[in-house]
Formats: structure tokens, C-alpha cells, sequence
């Protein structure tokens, strides 16, 4: 199919504007690591018109005077372009990310599907009533912030848009987005269907542009109501400073080091697809990758044995060949993955292959098993951003709980067992921030409310939670005599 490809203009304001400088940014096919299109370069001040156009759409617009069913009936209609539009979308998604085709397509059906949730759910978070003393009549409203920022990283932007704006929109904020430089054509794409499903001007914003120069002017910005970050621990460290100069609140979603537990009764016939398919997900370019399999010693040999198998067929290839992995999206990141694996003391147990006559300057990593991995080393503690599985073994429940909690982070972990008993105890024990029993990750999980503790991050995405990160309560007290 052709696909259409945005111009290189921001959305403010309702009109389609270029970098007030005029400068643009290169974008790279990951695939093929050759330039095919351009986006807007913008900088503070064209962060500062996008906050303008949002405080106007809040306060005085016609966003501001919406009821919550308004608001949600164009949020289902932007869900239902989006599942019209899901073709040529997730055919920009893989061009831009360089991510297998199957994998684009299934999240244009999560970012259809945040539309629908929140849309669904805009009038349908209600205030409390409190009984106080005699002549008060006390209740509890829920409120937008106001005017909310958004930055969202390049791993799955068609995803992210759902999962961040759809959630501010249900409640009423008007928001402004600036997505990753290096992949953000489909949210260019949904601003353009947003606008078509009647969503009023300054409602929703996007701005281009490199992080340092157009995210640090959002972050900075002292227009802004609350911020929502999702990235590396190191921006998110700068975000909740600049947050906190401003005074206000906000939402960092930062990674992991995930682990999934295999203990000696679980059934592995579940449990191997599962362990190799939670780190080759979009070439392990997963905050919630299942980074680290944590297997219980009695069983170390026959669970690794059948994982070196399925790694050794693992491909990476170009997205139109939709095999198992694509590309990663830089030469930045390949690099970095590829130091990991070459850096490490860690024994190599398998390594999975680049299909052959996949493009020489495409950004492809074969992925790589290692272990046995002493839980202290790099690759049991750094997140890789790659497709790098750290084996590691336990000989009981309470070490695997140790070595689980042993990280900086805490945002998602898999237990594998049939004891009943032990999968309730040790889902209590871990320090994170969602726990699969029996499985791991859940397709979108829109419903489930996500986040991290600790350099994970904190606040909740997705489910009612993200209801409550971008809303505000006030009491009213009405002192009647
Ligand atoms: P990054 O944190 O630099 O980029 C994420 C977003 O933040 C992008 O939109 C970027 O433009 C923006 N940004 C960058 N610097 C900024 C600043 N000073 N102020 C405001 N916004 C800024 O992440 P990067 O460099 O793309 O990836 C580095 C590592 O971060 C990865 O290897 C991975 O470990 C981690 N990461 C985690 C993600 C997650 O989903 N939790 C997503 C992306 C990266
Ligand atoms: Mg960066």
C-alpha cells in the first residue's frame, strides 16, 4: 500500500504550522538506517504558542465548555479513524520504528482501543459526598489540572499517544504532546483523525523537535499544569526537578530490569514461549521487557537447554518480512545494545541471527542469551533496551524473591508456578508495580493499572488509575446553618 506521510508541521491551536525557525529533522528508516522524510525542529517558542492554545482551549475554548459525554463521544470517534486508518498506520509505524508488521498492526488495535476505554469511561468518574457535622452539606469533585504536557519516547508512539492523552482528555485537560524525534509520524497521523472527529482547536497539541531543546521547553514551561513523562531515568530526573520548580505533579514511567520467576513446578511448556517472547517484543524496546529469567537450579539445565533453541532460531529482519524481531530504532541504540553484549563477563549461552540480506545499514542486533548471570553483573541490573536475556539461577523461593527485588527498579514481574500458596507469597513480596501469575504482559492491558516504583518510576498509566493522575480533587464545603 502507499501510505501518506505527514508533513513536517506541529499541530497548535487547531491549524498545521511549521518550526517558528523553519528547521527541520531527518528521519531515519531503522531498516534500511537511510533518511525518508522530515519533521519539524521546533523550540521554545513554538512550545510556548502550543502552551498558549491550550490554556485558550481550557479556559475560554470550546474544549473548556464540552460536557464529559461530549468529550467522550469524539474520543470513541477517534478510536474508530484509528481502526479505519489501522493499515496505512501501522505501515508508517514499522517504516518509522523499523518494528516487524504484525507488531505495528497490534498496536494500532491498543491505541484504538485506549480511545475507546477512556472515551467510554469520560462521564463516568464521579465526586464523593462526605457526612460532616450538622448544616454542611461536604462534597468531593474531581477536576482536570488544566493544561498537561505529555513526552512520550520512540518505542511505541502510536501506543503511547492513547495511553497518555487519551486519559488527560477523558478528564478534561487540554493537552500538548511532544513525541521522540526518532519515530513520531503516527501521532502526527492521529493529530490529523483527532481534528477530524471534531476534537475543538487546542485540545490536543503536538510539538517536534529534539528532547533537549523542545522537551526541555515543555518540561520547563511554567503554563503547564502537570507533566507526564515516559523515558529513561535520566530525563525523568530532570522532568521531576523542572516539576518541581514549577510546583506541580507528575507522572514518570522509566523502565525496568523485569523478572520472570520460573520455579521448578511451573509448566514449562507455558513458560518457555512466554520467556523469549516477553525480551524479543519489539526487540526488547520494552520498558516492561522481560529482561531477566530467574530459574530455580533444579531445573537450570533442562529450561535453559529448550531457551538456547528457540534463541538460536530468533530472527531480526526487516518489518515487511515479519519475522520475530526488526530493527532497533538508531544506530545510537544499536550500538549500545551491542556494547552490552560484547562488554559482559557473562557466559553466552545462545545468540539468535540477522536474516540474511536484511539492509548493511539497517540497525539490526541479533538477540543474545547469557548466564549464568550473577545478579550483581551489568546485565542483571542495567536495563539494555535490547534483546538481551540475563539467565540467572536460585535454589529457593526466598533467594528468587532477593534477586527479583534486587534492582534499582520494581515495574512488572512474572511468577511461574502451580503452588498456589507460593504464587500469592511471592506476588506480595515483589517491589513493582504490576505482577503476572502464570503469564506475562497482557496484550495492551489497557484495563490494568501500570507503573513502577523506585527508578521505575512513579504514578499510574492505563485502567481508572490514570483517571486520577490527571485530575485534581477539590471539597467543597457548604456551611447551610
Ligand atoms: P530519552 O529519555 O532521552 O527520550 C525520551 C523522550 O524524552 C523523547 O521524547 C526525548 O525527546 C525526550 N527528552 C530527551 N531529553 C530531554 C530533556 N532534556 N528534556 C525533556 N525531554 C527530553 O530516551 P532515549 O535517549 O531515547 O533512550 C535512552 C534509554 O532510555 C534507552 O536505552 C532506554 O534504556 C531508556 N528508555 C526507556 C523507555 C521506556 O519506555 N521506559 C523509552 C525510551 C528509552
Ligand atoms: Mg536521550
Amino acid at each position: 500500500m502507499t501510505v501518506q506521510l505527514p508533513e513536517p508541521l506541529n499541530l497548535i491551536g487547531g491549524s498545521w504550522v511549521p518550526a517558528q525557525s523553519g528547521r527541520t529533522l531527518d528521519v531515519v528508516a531503522p531498516s534500511t538506517g537511510k533518511v525518508f522524510t522530515t519533521i519539524a525542529a521546533s523550540g521554545a517558542s513554538d512550545i510556548d504558542a502550543a502552551v498558549s492554545s491550550a490554556r485558550h482551549a481550557f479556559e475560554e475554548g470550546a474544549w473548556g465548555r464540552m460536557s464529559a459525554v461530549q468529550r467522550g463521544r469524539i474520543m470513541i470517534r477517534i478510536s474508530e479513524l484509528i481502526t479505519r486508518d489501522a493499515e496505512e498506520l501501522a505501515q508508517v509505524e514499522s517504516l518509522d520504528t523499523g518494528k516487524p508488521i504484525s507488531q505495528a498492526r497490534a498496536d494500532m488495535v491498543a491505541a484504538a482501543r485506549y480511545f475507546e476505554f477512556y472515551g467510554a469511561a469520560a462521564d463516568k468518574v464521579h465526586g464523593e459526598h462526605i457526612p460532616f457535622m450538622q448544616g454542611y452539606d461536604v462534597k468531593v469533585v474531581r477536576e482536570p489540572h488544566g493544561v498537561t504536557g505529555h513526552i512520550i519516547p520512540w518505542n511505541y508512539p502510536a501506543q503511547m499517544v492513547g495511553r497518555t492523552l487519551a486519559p488527560a482528555l477523558a478528564m478534561g485537560n487540554a493537552t500538548i504532546m511532544k513525541p521522540a524525534e526518532e519515530a513520531c509520524l503516527t501521532v502526527l497521523m492521529i493529530g490529523k483523525l483527532a481534528m477530524e472527529a471534531g476534537m475543538p482547536a487546542g485540545a490536543i497539541n503536538i510539538v517536534t523537535g529534539e528532547g533537549h531543546v523542545a522537551g526541555a521547553a515543555l518540561s520547563e514551561h511554567p503554563g503547564i499544569d502537570f507533566i507526564s513523562f515516559t523515558g529513561s531515568p535520566e530525563v525523568g530526573v530532570i522532568i521531576q526537578t523542572n516539576a518541581a520548580k514549577n510546583f506541580i505533579g507528575c507522572t514518570l514511567e522509566l523502565g525496568g530490569k523485569s523478572p520472570q520467576i520460573v520455579f521448578e513446578d511451573a509448566d514449562l511448556d507455558r513458560v518457555l514461549p512466554v520467556l523469549a517472547g516477553a525480551i524479543v517484543q519489539n526487540g526488547g524496546q520494552t520498558c516492561s521487557a522481560g529482561s531477566r529469567a530467574l530459574i530455580q537450579r533444579s531445573i537450570w539445565d533442562k529450561v535453559v537447554g529448550r531457551l538456547a533453541e528457540r534463541f538460536k532460531e530468533l530472527t531480526a529482519a526487516p518489518s515487511e518480512q515479519d519475522r520475530e524481531l526488526g530493527a532497533l530504532i538508531s544506530g545510537k541504540q544499536r550500538d549500545r545494545v551491542q556494547a552490552f553484549i560484547s562488554g559482559t563477563d557473562s557466559p553466552l549461552i545462545a545468540r539468535g541471527k540477522v536474516a540474511t540480506g536484511s539492509p548493511e545499514d539497517g540497525f539490526y542486533v541479533a538477540p543474545a542469551l547469557f548466564g549464568p548471570c550473577d545478579p550483581q553483573s551489568t546485565l542483571a541490573q542495567v536495563e539494555v533496551f535490547g534483546p538481551v536475556l540475563a539467565a540467572i539461577p536460585f535454589d529457593d523461593e526466598k533467594e528468587a524473591i532477593r534477586i527479583a527485588n534486587g534492582t534499582e527498579f520494581g515495574l512488572v514481574a512474572g511468577v511461574w508456578t502451580l503452588d498456589g500458596n507460593r504464587q500469592q507469597r511471592v506476588a506480595k513480596a515483589l517491589r513493582c508495580g504490576q505482577v503476572f501469575i502464570n503469564g506475562y504482559g497482557a496484550g495492551g492491558g489497557i484495563e490494568l493499572p501500570f507503573g513502577g516504583r523506585r527508578k521505575s518510576g512513579h504514578g499510574r498509566e492505563k485502567g481508572f488509575a490514570a483517571l486520577h493522575e490527571f485530575s485534581t480533587i477539590k471539597t467543597i464545603v457548604h456551611n447551610h446553618g
